[in-house]
Parts: C-alpha cells; sequence; structure tokens
C-alpha cells in the first residue's frame, strides 16, 4: 500500500509573512491521518519554514538543485546544503526549469544523481506538451524524460515520480482523472523497467491544477499516489482539503 503525498510547490511566491501565516496554519490544522505532506517554498523562505514546520508532520523541500555538490558555481544551491539544512525532498525537473532554464534530461539525471547521494528525496516531474499530445506523443515524451532521467542512476532509494502535463499547469484544465490514471500506469509500466527501481513500491504524483474539488476524484484512481500542487499550495485552506483528501 503505497501512501499518498502530497507537495506543494510554491514557486516564485510568497514573503516572509506569507511563509509565518500560511505554514503557521497548514502545520497547525493537518487533518489526522492525512497524506504525507511537503511544501517547497522558495530557496531564501527554506530556513525559516523549517523553524515553522519543526515539530510538525509537515516536512520541508526545495523546488531545485544544483548537479554539483561545491564548488564555483555562482548562483547555484547544491544538494547537501539543503541536507544540511533539514530539507527532505527536492523537486527536479520541473517543466518551469526545463522550458525557462533549458534543463535537460541530461542535467536532470545529474541532479537526480546529486540528490540521492546527499540523502534527499526526490520528485522527478515529467509530462508533455499540448502539442505533444495532441501529436500522439505523450507516452514516447514521457519515457524518453523517464528514461533520460533514471538510467545508469547508481541509486534510487526514496523516488518519486511527478507526471505533470505542461497544457495543465496553472491553466485550470486539470487531465480528467482517466486520462490522469492512463499515463501514471503507463509510467509505472516504464518503472519496471529500470534497474533498482521497485515500481509497485514508487509513488507516482499528479501536478496540473489539482484543487479541493478534483483532489479526491484523482486519488480514487489506482496508480495516482498523491499530488504535486502549484496555485491551490498557496492557499492554506485549499491545500489542507488536498491533503484531507489523501487520507488513508
Ligand atoms: P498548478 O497546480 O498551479 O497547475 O501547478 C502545478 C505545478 O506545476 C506543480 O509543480
Amino acid at each position: 500500500m503505497r501512501q499518498k503525498l502530497v507537495v506543494g510547490n510554491w514557486k516564485m511566491h510568497g514573503s516572509r509573512a506569507d511563509v509565518a501565516a500560511l505554514l503557521g496554519e497548514i502545520s497547525a490544522s493537518l487533518p489526522a491521518q492525512a497524506a504525507e505532506t511537503a511544501v517547497c517554498p522558495a530557496y531564501v523562505h527554506l530556513a525559516q519554514a523549517l523553524e515553522v514546520c519543526a515539530g510538525s508532520a509537515v516536512a520541508v523541500g526545495a523546488q531545485d538543485c544544483s548537479h554539483m555538490s561545491s564548488g564555483a558555481f555562482t548562483g547555484e544551491v547544491s544538494a547537501p546544503m539543503l541536507q544540511d539544512l533539514g530539507c527532505r525532498w527536492v523537486i527536479l525537473g520541473h517543466s518551469e526549469r526545463r522550458q525557462y532554464h533549458a534543463e535537460s534530461d541530461n542535467l536532470v539525471a545529474a541532479k537526480l544523481g546529486a540528490a540521492v547521494a546527499a540523502g534527499i528525496r526526490p520528485i522527478v516531474c515529467v509530462g508533455e506538451t499540448r502539442e505533444q499530445r495532441e501529436g500522439g506523443e505523450a507516452e514516447t515524451v514521457v519515457a524518453g524524460q523517464l528514461q533520460g532521467a533514471l538510467d545508469g542512476q547508481k541509486d534510487l532509494t526514496g523516488l518519486v515520480i511527478a507526471y505533470e502535463p505542461v497544457w495543465a499547469i496553472g491553466t485550470g484544465l486539470t487531465a480528467s482523472p482517466e486520462q490522469a490514471q492512463a499515463m501514471h500506469a503507463f509510467i509505472r509500466g516504464c518503472l519496471a523497467g529500470v534497474a533498482g527501481v521497485d515500481a509497485e513500491a514508487t509513488r507516482i504524483l499528479y501536478g496540473g491544477s489539482v484543487k479541493p474539488d478534483n483532489a479526491a476524484q484523482l486519488f480514487g484512481q489506482k496508480d495516482i499516489d498523491g499530488a504535486l500542487v502549484g496555485g491551490a499550495s498557496l492557499d492554506a485552506r485549499d491545500f489542507l482539503a488536498i491533503v484531507g483528501a489523501g487520507r488513508a
């Protein structure tokens, strides 16, 4: 049985006051037996987020990390730094990083290796664009991204995959539960062929306009093990409702 996992990706949002208010409310009001819960604020808010969430069941993660562990890489933050701070998770290969920062599968693979080596649990994002889906290429694209990130890794302990169709991110368009389930089942099939991965035990999250009113239906699908939530994770009540929908 895979425990549901709900992760808030705050992207480039929020102030110190928001971190205090939002995380104060979330950590104080987490429903009983809710999904495992994590939030990923911007780097500059991580230390404060960890302080606010200390002693609660809310874990803290980062939205990215460097592929190098230390050195002359101005502006970068390494996985060991995140580990040292107390972060448990890191999101890797988000479509916004692939699109705006030209992240390749090779770079995502290197970041994944760095995260696992530092003891940080990786959430590797994959997903197709609308053009790719309409062109019938969705599965080929997702399989290629998985292969690019996972093949040849020495250790894939704690791996989580997030399927985020690019056309559903921030658009209000959600993949239907059936569409999402079909892709999640396909992803699980791909994982079964990757050395070092226990496909049945690996959690596959759905991301893309997850809201309180669609979370339960998505979570009811056999291969949907939780959500990576953008916009709705910036509202404590909405995020708590999504976390509650993942009750065991
Ligand atoms: P939205 O929930 O705002 O569509 O964002 C999804 C996402 O990109 C999470 O990583």
